[in-house]
């Protein structure tokens, strides 16, 4: 199938220009990102790549890094994870308090900011170094040394994550949360910080189209059965009270991040990344969600 010329058909039918959503602003660096930007691009298990706008260019990834912290906490700690993080959808939004105080401060699953936040605790538990060790395990994963942090980013977070101050004030309350805050708080925000283009995403997360090994160093980065998993997470909760929407328009499992990125991957096929910085009042790219639609109607392609 020559991808290329389905996005571009795809692309001129959307007019990013219109698009009525709003880049993310309450983180004040993402505010300056410019909103017209678009790429894409898909690495097939076989490597073949194809991409389309601004697909080299570098954004934060946010959210989507929370699904990277889930793998890596999932291989070392195994099924007793899910004692301190759920698997069901919350239905409620990504940095939602709501739910914690009835579930006793066990988030509803590992995708949102409260889920995250416990990963991102078992994760600084488990290492001398975590942000060393976390950024070693994406360099590795994605086959790129070249990926990285972003300080500004993360500290710019920093300065206005009031929100998951309170989600991770409200979870220590309640015992699960282990360590410091400030030190969970600070690995969280720099894990969200990390940059990759949709070139670089979409070769990322393409072990989880593999069946949990790196298709570029044969690697088993986590076992079958976990990797279905992930994807079973990504797809029930990766859009937050969104990923009923995601799943019945676009049906493939997915993560999205407030810098306007999205994942998605088609088992045994390809992994997919967009990024189109306007976002829905969800948090989610407009745009984005809207593409994969057209992308998976045009090319008659989905899990389902
Ligand atoms: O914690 C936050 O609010 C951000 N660092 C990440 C949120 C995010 O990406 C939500 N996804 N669409």
């Amino acid at each position: 199938m020559n991808y290329i010329e389905v996005f571009s058909k795809i692309y001129y039918e959307l007019e990013v220009s219109n698009d009525p959503g709003k880049v993310a602003s309450y983180i004040p660096e993402l505010r300056d990102v410019n909103p017209d930007k678009f790429g894409v691009h898909l690495t097939t298990i076989d490597d073949d790549h194809y991409e389309f706008g601004d697909s080299d260019e570098k954004f934060s990834i946010q959210s989507i890094a929370k699904v990277l912290a889930l793998v890596l906490a999932y291989k070392l700690e195994g099924e007793k994870l899910w004692k301190r993080v759920g698997v069901e959808p919350s239905g409620t939004a990504f940095n939602s308090l709501v739910q914690l105080e009835y579930d006793l401060g066990i988030p509803r699953n590992p995708l949102i900011n409260a889920g995250a936040l416990v990963i991102c605790d078992i994760l600084v538990s488990k290492f001398e170094n975590p942000k060393q060790e976390f950024i070693q395990f994406v360099r590795k994963v994605s086959d790129n040394p070249d990926i990285d942090y972003c300080s500004r980013i993360a500290n710019s977070e920093k300065l206005a994550g009031y929100r998951n101050a309170a989600l991770i004030n409200l979870i220590k309350s309640f015992g699960n949360i282990k360590n410091d805050i400030d030190v969970v708080l600070d690995f969280y925000f720099n894990l969200c910080s990390i940059e990759m283009s949709c070139k670089e995403l979409s070769r990322t997360f393409l072990f989880l189209a593999a069946y949990g090994v790196c298709p570029y160093t044969n690697e088993v980065i986590i076992s079958v059965s976990k990797s279905k998993r992930v994807n079973a997470i990504m797809q029930l909760c990766g859009f937050y009270d969104e990923a009923g929407e995601f799943s019945f328009k676009v049906g493939l499992p997915g993560k999205s991040g407030v810098g306007g990125g999205i994942v998605a991957i088609h088992p045994n096929k390809y992994c997919i990344a967009v990024w189109s910085p306007r976002l829905n009042k969800k948090g989610n790219s407009n745009m984005g969600m809207k593409f994969l639609e057209l992308f998976t109607t045009e090319t008659q392609a989905s899990i389902f």
